[in-house]
């Protein structure tokens, strides 16, 4: 055997074995290296006479041509095998069920809240939000609501001690979404569009009224708005939430010092095996109040009536809920009751029922 065979018989199994990539490359620096023992044969043929060197030169170049490739192909079973590996232990089975006994239902609430924010979101308006410790100057005054209207009366206030007033006249906590009309015509330029959601409270319990409800206000400024675009507004808006293109609407004249003309807005219905079904003919609810913004409102905000027009509405959200899921009682819904939940309550891991969109 020639050195170079010797070579060649020594290492190859030794390649063939390399266990890992480190010492693959180990292998390939005492081989191929600067002082490897390939290269030291290489190096030799300096030394060799001319005929020696005919015949040992293509050996040796064979040689390290032949551990050369060896070593590429070792590397190339090391490298896929770790690519084997790593996504063996990566590996996630998609199919596998979710947790099914995980605990934990959305409230009939936050998933109308969800689904009222998508249908907006749909038609271009952003959340607004407001304090729900007002004072009587945003809940009251600002929207034309003087101290001694007697609609301020018929809101059963909930007042802060006097002693806590301050620019604004009392504190209280607000008796509707509507100053947060106010606070965003003051803080931001028109055009406006958005809905304010959140909790209000009045002085009121009873079967179908708990101190703490929550709305849910829209407004909309912009030039040259009438009641065409305030009732095509609730419309959309009552249709993709009852998910029903059959929904009778009828606006009903009405009162409220902020708006002007004022409207109550009802749907048709039907009692269906004892259950109220929105769509259904011969009898109509009030859903919610309405109308155009009352220039006096716009004046305190500081815009000029002559130029901007505004329509708004608010809602009781609960009520939506309960019509929307066929929930009977009203006070039910804040006994946090976890057997109520269970029944009346969405899984957290099913997709919004509108993620499809208004116009789906
Ligand atoms: N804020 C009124 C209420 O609580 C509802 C409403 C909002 C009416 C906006 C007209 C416009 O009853």
């Amino acid at each position: 055997m020639t050195p170079a065979d010797t070579l060649q018989a020594d290492l190859l199994p030794e390649i063939e074995a390399a266990p890992s990539l480190d010492s693959l490359e180990a292998i390939r620096v005492h081989a191929l290296g600067k002082s490897g023992s390939v290269t030291a044969l290489l190096k030799s043929l300096g030394k060799a006479t001319p005929e020696e060197r005919q015949t040992l030169g293509p050996a040796y170049n064979a040689l390290r041509e032949t551990v050369t490739a060896a070593i590429a192909a070792r590397r190339a079973t090391l490298d896929a095998a770790a690519l084997t590996a790593k996504l063996a232990a990566e590996r996630q089975d998609m199919t596998l069920p979710v947790h099914a006994a995980a605990r934990g239902r959305i409230h009939p609430v936050s998933q109308v809240l969800d689904e009222l924010t998508e249908i907006f979101a749909d038609m271009g308006f952003a959340v607004a939000t407001g304090p729900e410790i007002e004072d009587e100057w945003h809940n009251f005054s600002a929207l034309n609501i003087p101290e001694d209207h007697p609609a301020r009366a018929m809101h059963d206030t909930f007042y802060f001690p006097t002693q806590f007033a301050g620019e604004g006249g009392r504190k209280l906590l607000r008796t509707h979404t509507s100053p947060v009309q106010i606070r965003t015509m003051l803080s931001q330029k028109p055009p406006i569009r958005i809905i304010a959601p959140g909790r209000v409270y009045r002085a009121d319990s009873d079967a179908t009224h708990t101190p703490m409800f929550h709305q849910i206000e829209a407004l909309v400024i912009d030039r040259g708005l009438h009641m065409g675009h305030l009732k095509w507004t609730i419309e959309t808006f009552l249709k993709a939430f009852f998910e029903s293109e059959s929904i009778d609407l009828r606006f009903f004249p009405s009162f409220f010092p902020f708006t002007e003309p004022s409207a109550d807005v009802q749907v048709g219905y039907a009692i269906e095996n004892g259950v109220l079904k929105i769509g259904g003919k011969g009898s109509w609810l009030e859903v919610m109040g309405a109308g155009m913004v009352h220039p006096r409102v716009l004046e305190a905000c500081g815009l000029d009536p002559d130029e901007w027009q505004g329509f708004a509405f608010g809602t009781g959200v609960d009520r939506l809920a309960m019509l929307k899921y066929g929930i009977t009682d009203l006070r039910a819904m804040f006994d946090g009751d976890a057997r109520w939940l269970d029944h009346y309550g969405f899984d957290p891991q099913s997709v919004p029922t509108l993620s499809g969109g208004v116009g789906a």
